[in-house]
């Protein structure tokens, strides 16, 4: 088990300066908060292993603990995912690449896919649009995932990951702006990295 003396360690992405559309200042920002989700999980991880020690498993305090662990974990983990898939500028995904092909063929073609992801993104709630990989049979969808934790299909593997809290935008865009931070997301994907995510 992980504790806080040996636990997860934050990434840092010196490579995302200069998004087209969302600012150095608003990543600083959500960066800080991505930190959190590190420390946090780290924290719990620790509490959760003292607790656990001492016998005291059935205690309320063991229990709010456990429960917050998909919130903290999957909030580290999906940032991380969204960080990575982002280079400013964005990188073409080649029309030949198996991600593509395999893309078009699901979602009957590219622009079905997008309208589809972008879509999934603008639904009302707090939370991240995902493209995921079903590993058993290797088919793709796009899901809504309500906070970090509720609405992964488990043991998927996430492909493509966007933000759509408030807080990935709220700097560079109104409340009301969902859309257009949205667009601005798909110009800075890094195809490439998602590529690479593919199982098969
Ligand atoms: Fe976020």
């Amino acid at each position: 088990m992980t504790t806080a003396t040996t636990g997860y360690t934050a990434k840092t992405w010196s490579n995302l300066k200069g998004l087209k559309g969302i600012s150095d200042a608003q990543l600083e920002e959500h960066f800080k908060l991505y930190q959190g989700y590190v420390n946090n999980t780290n924290t719990l991880n620790q509490k959760v292993e003292e607790l656990t020690k001492a016998g005291k498993s059935g205690t309320p305090e063991y229990g709010e603990l456990k429960r917050r662990y998909g919130f903290e974990y999957n909030g580290m983990i999906l940032h991380e995912y969204y960080f990575d898939n982002l280079t400013p500028g964005g990188l073409a995904i080649a029309q030949d690449s198996k991600i593509y092909k395999k893309i078009s063929e699901i979602f009957w073609d590219w622009n079905t896919f997008e309208n589809d992801f972008k879509n999934v993104g603008k639904m009302r709630g707090i939370g991240w649009a995902v493209l995921f990989q079903d590993p058993l049979t290797k088919k793709l969808s796009n899901h809504f995932i309500m906070d970090h934790e509720n609405g992964i299909p488990a043991g998927y593997k996430p492909l493509l990951v966007m933000d759509v809290w408030e807080h990935a935008y709220i700097g560079d865009y109104k409340a009301t702006e969902r859309g257009k931070y949205i667009d601005s997301f798909w110009g800075n994907v890094c195809w490439k990295t998602v590529s690479s995510r593919l199982l098969d």
